[in-house]
């Protein structure tokens, strides 16, 4: 299971291919950024035309490509102006010598460099050409400009050239490319939800996964709880602005991007980072793992060697993490959840009050289609007293979507008896 955030929704980008042999390329562009969530739209010279066809765009693309500026039937669908406007960002890769010459002169001949003109958006170029045309003076002079006009410029890569030429001019590698691209709305997604996301200047901890309690060097008890949960608050608290630390058991997931994750075993180990966490400074605490509620009172130093028919493993309690950082006096907005079988609400809503939480997410582990391992959730969230909240039922949904939810309720309870922000 993926929790980054490589999905850019809704956002538009128009790739203007131009008459090169790094044209090709251009193609897995398309591929990769369509991958990323993003709706492309291809414009296309004459000259890119003689490298690769129009087709092949519109095949990847899934949009009609535009290679006219005069032509009634085009501008009928999407004109040069309509485009403009259409564009979050306008992608020039190949940007040719011509076309980096036609748009520092302020030119507007054809569609391309019409549609420079016509842009609000950010333009990037990735000029891509033959060493000996990149050196030129004119091409250095022209790119000057652009720098000047606010044109990001891709710097080309070097090394050897389709026409047999060694040196700077090759076009970077379209992953490369869509990466930047992608980083850049990353970029521009976080900063905003930095500021004004629902979450923002919050310092969230999430605890998640099972625990391990070791009986020797090579064996130990834990449970089947996969860390979904947590993994998917972690990356939703984060889109929501916060600055997130996942204390993660051990577990078999991708960090969540921007995310900080420190590994644990034990509950114990669980317990010290967490109180750390606290004296670093932690606005919301949210306790999605499976702690072990036992854990061997004397692990043995060796392998236990098969001998008996029974073997009697002692236990004790381990120390429960969300109630102990709930009695601390820096205590954060604290938010537990219950895996119950049976009477889930009424022992969801005895754990709130028990272990002094400011909401419980309880859901019944006892059907198949929902909890532990599985990709969907379905749960009720019980708030506590103080807040005149009532409790919320959420529907069975997608992990990512059940944490959007969550973390839409933990705002909403924030706002309603707010506690000072560490940052603000
Ligand atoms: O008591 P129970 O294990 O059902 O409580 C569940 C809630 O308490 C979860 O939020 C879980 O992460 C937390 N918990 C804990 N430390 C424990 C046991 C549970 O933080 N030792």
């Amino acid at each position: 299971m993926s929790f980054n955030l490589s999905v850019i929704p809704n956002k538009n980008i128009i790739l203007a291919v131009t008459g090169g042999i790094a044209a090709y390329k251009s193609a897995i562009v398309v591929r990769r950024l369509k991958d990323a969530g993003f709706d492309v739209r291809v414009v296309m010279t004459a000259g890119a035309q003689a490298f690769i066809t129009p087709l092949t765009f519109q095949a990847l693309s899934g949009n009609p490509v535009h290679t006219e500026l005069l032509n009634p039937e085009a501008e009928a669908g999407m004109g040069h102006i309509e485009l403009a406007r259409w564009a979050d960002l306008l992608l020039v890769a190949p940007a040719s010598c011509d076309t980096l010459a036609k748009f520092a002169a302020g030119l507007a001949d054809d569609l391309l460099s019409t549609l420079y003109l016509a842009s609000k958006c950010p333009v990037w170029v990735a000029p891509a050409m033959n060493q000996q045309m990149w050196a030129a003076k004119a091409t250095q002079r022209n790119l000057n400009t652009l720098v000047d006009d606010g044109v990001h410029v891709i710097m080309p890569d070097a090394g050897s050239q389709a026409c047999g030429d060694v040196g700077l001019g090759r076009m970077p590698e379209p992953e490369d490319l869509a990466q930047q691209v992608t980083q850049y709305f990353h970029q521009a997604q976080r900063a905003t939800a930095e500021k004004f996301g629902l979450l923002a200047h919050q310092h969230v901890v999430i605890t998640a996964g099972p625990t391990r309690e070791a009986i020797d060097p090579v064996r130990y008890i834990s449970n089947h709880s996969t860390g979904k949960m947590g993994f998917s608050l972690a990356a939703a608290c984060y889109a929501a602005g916060a600055e997130v630390t996942l204390i993660a058991g051990p577990v078999s997931l991708d960090t969540p991007n921007g995310v900080r994750r420190i590994n644990v075993s034990s509950a114990q180990e669980m317990l010290k980072v967490s109180m750390q966490m606290l004296d670093s400074g932690c606005d919301i605490f949210i306790a999605t793992a499976a702690v072990a509620d036992y854990r061997v009172a004397e692990v043995a130093e060796h392998k236990i060697k098969k001998a008996g028919d029974e073997l009697n493993v002692a236990l004790i309690k381990n120390p429960d993490i969300v109630a102990t950082i709930a009695q601390q006096l820096k205590r954060p907005f604290m938010v537990g959840f219950a895996a119950e079988t049976q009477n889930v609400e009424a022992y969801a809503a005895g754990k709130l009050v028990a272990k002094k939480l400011d909401m419980i997410a309880c859901n019944d582990v006892s059907r198949a289609d929902i909890g532990f391992a599985s990709d969907e959730n379905a749960m009720t969230v019980f708030f506590a007293e103080s807040y005149d909240m009532p409790k919320r039922d959420l529907d069975k949904a997608s992990k990512q979507q059940i944490a959007e939810q969550l973390v839409q309720a933990i705002s909403e309870a924030r706002n309603q008896q707010p506690i000072p922000s560490r940052k603000a």
